[in-house]
């Protein structure tokens, strides 16, 4: 098993001002931006076509001190069986998980021992704009988790082969 790194999502406070250093200054795009269904906004940022978001910002912090503040942390598995092996380390640990598909991704989402956030996923063959989201079931086998995820995200905005969208992304980063 090995994990790669993927993204981070950052609570903020203040919006304009981290969305500017963070385009401006550190060079990233805004790839997609909307609410999740806590109503709450979240914003993808990325410099990587392979990545949809590096960087996610919701804000929501409250608090006037440095930032601590991390959603959750972001790991990528090679392959499905992978993904079922993260599954069945955290069902031995007791740590209840949400299984959430963003159509782009076959994600697990729980907290670690000291309640940090965790995302570990698995890449589909797919792009879909995000965001977005809906529960999968972790006892499909590869083919039927495929049906269900075109069945479900095919009709959304945006949903494209993922190759399709990396290659609009590699277009757009060389013409910025
Ligand atoms: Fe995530």
């Amino acid at each position: 098993m090995a994990l790669s790194w993927s993204h981070t999502v950052l609570l903020v406070r203040d919006r304009e001002k981290m969305l500017d250093f963070y385009t401006r200054v550190l060079g990233f795009d805004i790839t997609d931006q909307g609410p999740i269904p806590s109503g709450q906004e979240i914003i993808f940022l990325s410099q990587n076509p392979e990545e949809h978001h590096q960087i996610g910002m919701m804000p929501a912090r409250t608090d006037d001190g440095p930032s601590n503040s991390h959603a959750h942390i972001a790991f990528r598995t090679e392959s499905m069986d992978e993904l079922r092996d993260f599954i069945a380390g955290v069902e031995g640990e007791d740590i209840s998980y949400r299984p959430t598909s963003h159509g782009n991704t076959w994600s697990i989402y729980f907290q670690d021992p000291e309640q940090n956030g965790v995302e570990i996923f698995c890449d589909t063959p797919w792009h879909v704009q995000q965001p977005q989201g809906a529960v999968w079931d972790t006892k499909l086998d590869d083919d039927a988790l495929q049906a269900w995820t075109l069945e479900t995200f095919k009709n959304q905005p945006g949903f494209t082969e993922k190759a399709s969208y990396v290659a609009r992304r590699r277009k757009e980063r060389a013409s910025a």
